[in-house]
């Protein structure tokens, strides 16, 4: 493509899994024929899917939409497999315990491992009867006769989690307050407010009413994922003579912490046509080669913004003059791996400086780096991080060729990330 003059790379991006995970959810309590553009096809969404779909939702791919027809479900007692997703999982806990049906919850050996505590306790609270394996998955849920609506304060800014309750709060009878930590990434809440659902969303407290009638149909294109962008932003910034243009990418105020974090560190980005889709903030991203990055210090409270980002930020960081300071980095050894752990290491190995001085990671920029083997963790984020980290260096990545974590979220990464690299 060219534009005055200057040829640049135009990338468009399958839809942003957080919303995707959403819009199945909702398109099965909407009772309907529902169209979802742009449905991204990764091993995480095609779980969701696939589960709802054991209880009757049936859909239909042609090019880039998605038909879904909820009209035939039906709730039944079960056991499901979550694999690898812990959006699913936690989301679904919280909107089969709302639909009150006996399930088991299952999951890999890896998403076994992650808390879930943070859901069940609150459920507990609010009626249901939820059985736990110490707080982790397999979970039980059983039919329960006492089940509330809640007013609940969040202490964990947890997505997942609120996103969960809120499934729970539009299957019980009566009006629904979340407050406390509930300023993270809104997706659910801006999809009920476009079908007209009857939520109030303040900046300090959520209200929804529960078995509230829908009379629309989903009918949504969903925007770029911005955290499968953030890897060809970084890719870009690093590339000499590189100018990518990502159209029609989610730029909701909650996921963009990557992005400005990269600015404050002089990276030549610039956001065009800033529009609303279905609520959704949804704009075009031009990238230009950056090569006098500076190190930063992100403050503890933006962490939240960037909560997936932080493993493609430390290899910006390590091609910035100066240290990077990322502060509060505790939530990210929960993730899908130890995420801390799996920076270091990484960083080290290829002759970099990376530490953990307590709650902070610390990166000290501009270290001559050497391609070294990729550890993944088996964890997507880490892999298409170091994948970048190493193809910067040169063109023999060299990683465990069986590795196909980055499925999980971006199964195009490879084909997409080589045209940026050239
Ligand atoms: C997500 C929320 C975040 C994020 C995850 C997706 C979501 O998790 O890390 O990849 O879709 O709600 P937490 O809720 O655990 O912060």
């Amino acid at each position: 493509m060219k534009l005055d003059n200057i040829d640049y790379l135009q990338l468009t991006l399958p839809g942003d899994k957080s919303i995707a995970h959403r819009a199945l959810i909702l398109a099965s309590f909407i009772k309907g024929v529902h169209k979802i553009n742009n449905l991204p096809k990764n091993e995480d969404v095609l779980i969701t899917l696939d589960i709802l779909s054991r209880y009757g939702l049936e859909y239909k791919f042609s090019n880039n939409s998605t038909m879904i027809n909820s009209n035939n479900m039906l709730f039944k007692d079960t056991t499901i497999a979550c694999n690898n997703s812990g959006t699913t999982a936690r989301l679904l806990i919280g909107y089969l315990a709302g639909l009150n049906v006996n399930t088991t919850i299952k999951g890999s050996l890896s998403l076994s491992r992650r808390p879930m505590r943070r859901i069940v306790n609150p459920l507990k609270d609010f009626g249901v009867n939820i059985e736990s394996n110490n707080f982790q998955l397999p979970i039980k849920l059983n039919k329960s006769s006492n089940l509330k609506p809640f007013n609940f304060r969040l202490e964990i800014p947890s997505a997942q989690v609120k996103s969960a309750l809120i499934l729970y709060a539009m299957c019980i009878n009566g009006k629904s307050i979340l407050s406390g930590k509930i300023q993270t990434r809104d997706h659910l809440e801006l999809l009920l407010a476009d079908l007209d659902y009857p939520i109030s969303i303040d900046s300090d407290k959520i209200q929804i009413i529960g078995n509230a009638d829908i009379s629309k149909q989903i009918d949504i294109k969903i925007p770029g994922d911005i955290s499968s962008a953030s890897f060809i932003i970084c890719a870009s910034l690093l590339t000499e003579g590189s100018y990518v243009r990502i159209k029609n990418v989610c730029i909701n105020k909650y996921r963009i912490g990557f992005l400005n974090s990269a600015v404050k560190m002089g990276a030549k980005i610039n956001i065009l046509n800033n529009r609303l889709v279905c609520g959704e903030a949804v704009g075009d991203i031009d990238i230009h080669y950056s090569k006098d990055l500076k190190g930063i210090e992100v403050d503890s409270v933006e962490i939240i913004n960037m909560i997936d980002e932080i493993p493609i930020l430390s290899v910006l960081a390590c091609y910035a003059e100066g240290n990077t300071i990322i502060n509060g980095v505790k939530e990210l050894k929960v993730k899908e791996s130890n995420r801390v752990l799996a920076i270091i290491e990484n960083i080290q190995s290829m002759g970099g400086d990376a530490e953990l001085i307590n709650d902070s990671l610390v990166i000290k920029g501009k270290k001559t780096l050497y391609n070294t083997t990729i550890r993944s963790f088996n964890d997507h984020r880490i892999f298409m991080s170091f994948y970048i980290a190493n193809r910067i260096i040169g063109e023999n990545v060299d990683y465990d060729i069986s590795d196909a974590s980055y499925n999980k979220s971006f199964p195009e990464f490879k084909s997409v990330i080589e045209r940026v690299l050239r």
